[in-house]
């Protein structure tokens, strides 16, 4: 691997733009471990994210966040889907870039987003239309930072794959 020092890939985006889907197929097709930062933290609380939300507040959730990024990237080589709010945490980005590894944005339209998201209840950010758009916005600088930006607009997992592939990141 030449031009990240570790065998690391890092999908991140906002919620509902696909990073589990996404990163289950690629960790697939590189043959290698598939972590996904908000299960492992769902596993390892013996909850799930919206009850960590309501019982323990936000703050209480982005250190165990920081926890298992560090604990996940000693997995090597490994496809490390993010939760929509990692990225973002300054402590997280920093240690992302001093570790090293390779960062994707995975990048959609908010509308496709909003649609996708408010189907479901399991998103403890994600409270109205609004709001939503709010901190779309506030993220967008963040996720800017990534090394690479792959839009998922409208197209099938397996060709937002191949597109990271094509890439050649590793
Ligand atoms: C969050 C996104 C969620 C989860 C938590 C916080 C965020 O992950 O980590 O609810 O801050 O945007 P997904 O992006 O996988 O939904």
């Amino acid at each position: 691997m030449l031009r990240h020092k570790k065998q690391l890939i890092y999908l991140l985006g906002f919620m509902g733009v696909g990073k589990t889907t996404i990163g289950v197929l690629l960790a697939e097709r590189l043959r290698w471990p598939f972590i996904d930062l908000d299960r492992t933290i769902e596993a390892g609380q013996g909850t799930n994210i919206r009850q960590i939300f309501e019982h323990a507040g936000e703050p209480f959730f982005r250190e165990i966040e920081h926890a298992a990024l560090l604990e996940a990237s000693r997995t090597e080589p490994a496809v490390i889907a993010l939760g929509g709010g990692t990225f973002v945490q300054p402590r997280n980005f920093q240690y992302i870039q001093e570790n090293g590894g390779a960062t994707i944005w995975l990048d959609c339209p908010l509308d496709e987003l909003r649609r996708r998201c408010e189907v479901k209840n399991d998103r403890p950010l994600f409270r109205d239309a609004i709001s939503f758009a709010q901190l779309f916005e506030q993220r967008l600088p963040f996720y800017r930072r990534a090394d690479f930006r792959v839009s998922t607009e409208g197209q099938r997992p397996e060709d937002v794959v191949e597109n990271i592939l094509r890439l050649q990141v590793i």
